[in-house]
């Protein structure tokens, strides 16, 4: 006989995070149902709509009739495609069966971490870090081990701060150059640093680079293309950031085969491989897509100065982020540590919706998150509008 007490989900179901940034969202919708404005910065999308030559792509995907079971690693359009663009813009040269197409750079790391991490794995992070990814850890079991992005700041090799960080469980670094919600690029050096403690230490990583072809200073190196890493680096990729792409959800994982033929099988029972009209797009998009990327690239930085700029002069302190589009102005000299609080007088006085910066991690607290991939005009309303703090 069946008790009411079988009736509840599994337990790591249950302890899984629900993101805070979707309670802000509903706040943000309630206020702009009342006929409030609000100046929309607390989201994490590009500003501009899909480029009209990957939409047309999968008009004639569909028209093609292109719509059935596609290979559920990926259509071989898109794989080639990601196999040329590793090598040219990541240094990467890989075999096509290292490639495999998810929904979404989420779902890759999903299928990631639950390739690697097991109960008890110790994982090593920066801190603040894209929320989901304490969940990913914790939801494998693994116990994350946040590594303050201010201690690294200035500093090359970043080894000895690894090192205090290290124990026997240690079994994976996280790492995301460019940064959300920091948005902190990692130079060179210190990527060559992380790599030779990974080596040393003979540690698996994890490189999410969602934002590698948002970076404004400096450039973006793929960890996997440093020595000896290729085979201990599982590599993340998403179409969403760089070709305007969030709806469509397509991203691509690149690692080894030791981890490969894991995560296909995630991948397989899990989704059974991405929708076969959005992959065609996707080729498109990696194909014939450097030209959009370039052509955005000043609008984004036209953004992010002006509303620096204006940040500090409101009191809020915020370093030009290098990578990424996103500010994380410290707020506590003018609005106090409480970053919850802090997001709420900012809403309030200058209906600038922001997320806490503590959501990100306890190293977040003090700090908010605005996004800086808005229109011109929301973003020239809320540098003005910040006057008003
Ligand atoms: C650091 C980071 N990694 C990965 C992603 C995943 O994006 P998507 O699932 O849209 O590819 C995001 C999205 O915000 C992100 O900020």
């Amino acid at each position: 006989m069946t008790t009411t007490t079988n009736l509840i989900p599994a337990n790591r179901a249950t302890h899984l995070g629900f993101s805070d940034i979707v309670k802000i969202r509903n706040r943000v919708i309630g206020m702009l149902e009342r006929g409030q404005r609000v100046l929309r910065l607390e989201g994490g999308e590009p500003f501009m709509p899909t480029p009209p030559f990957i939409k047309d792509a999968m008009k004639e995907a569909l028209d093609a009739d292109q719509t059935r079971y596609a290979p559920s690693s990926g259509i071989p359009q898109l794989i080639d495609a990601i196999q040329l663009k590793l090598a040219e813009h990541n240094a990467l040269r890989v075999d096509p069966r290292s490639i495999i197409v998810t929904s979404g750079g989420a779902h890759g790391l999903f299928c990631a971490f639950q390739t690697v991490v097991d109960p008890g794995d110790e994982v090593m992070l920066f801190s603040p870090y894209w929320t989901p990814i304490r969940d990913h850890i914790t939801f494998a079991g693994g116990v994350p081990v946040r590594v303050p992005w201010e201690e690294v700041h200035g500093v090359d090799d970043l080894r000895e701060i690894l090192q205090q960080r290290l124990t026997a469980r240690t079994k994976l670094l996280y790492v995301n150059s460019p940064a959300n919600p920091t948005g902190d690029v990692l130079s060179r050096r210190q990527l060559e640093s992380v790599a030779a403690f990974a080596v040393e230490n003979n540690l698996t990583v994890i490189s999410d680079e969602a934002y590698e072809d948002l970076v404004w200073d400096g450039e973006h190196a793929s960890l996997a293309s440093f020595p000896d890493m290729f085979k201990r680096t599982i590599s993340i990729y998403t179409l969403s950031k760089s070709f305007a792409m969030t709806g469509w959800r397509v991203g691509y994982v690149v690692a080894d085969e030791t981890w490969m033929e894991v995560i296909r099988k995630l991948v397989l029972n899990s989704i059974n491989g991405v929708s076969t009209p959005s992959q065609f797009a996707a080729a498109a998009a990696v194909t014939h897509g450097k030209a959009f990327i370039a052509s955005v690239r000043d609008d984004y930085r036209q953004r992010r100065d002006l509303m620096v700029r204006a940040l500090n002069e409101a009191g809020l302190r915020c370093e030009s982020p290098r990578g990424a589009f996103y500010l994380f102005p410290d707020v506590r000299e003018r609005l106090g540590n409480d970053s919850w609080k802090a997001m709420e007088a900012v809403l309030e006085r200058t209906s600038i919706a922001s997320v806490p910066g503590v959501v990100f991690g306890a190293e977040g607290e003090g700090h908010l998150r605005m996004s800086f991939s808005t229109s011109m005009e929301t973003i020239e309303e809320a540098a003005e509008a910040l006057h008003k703090l």
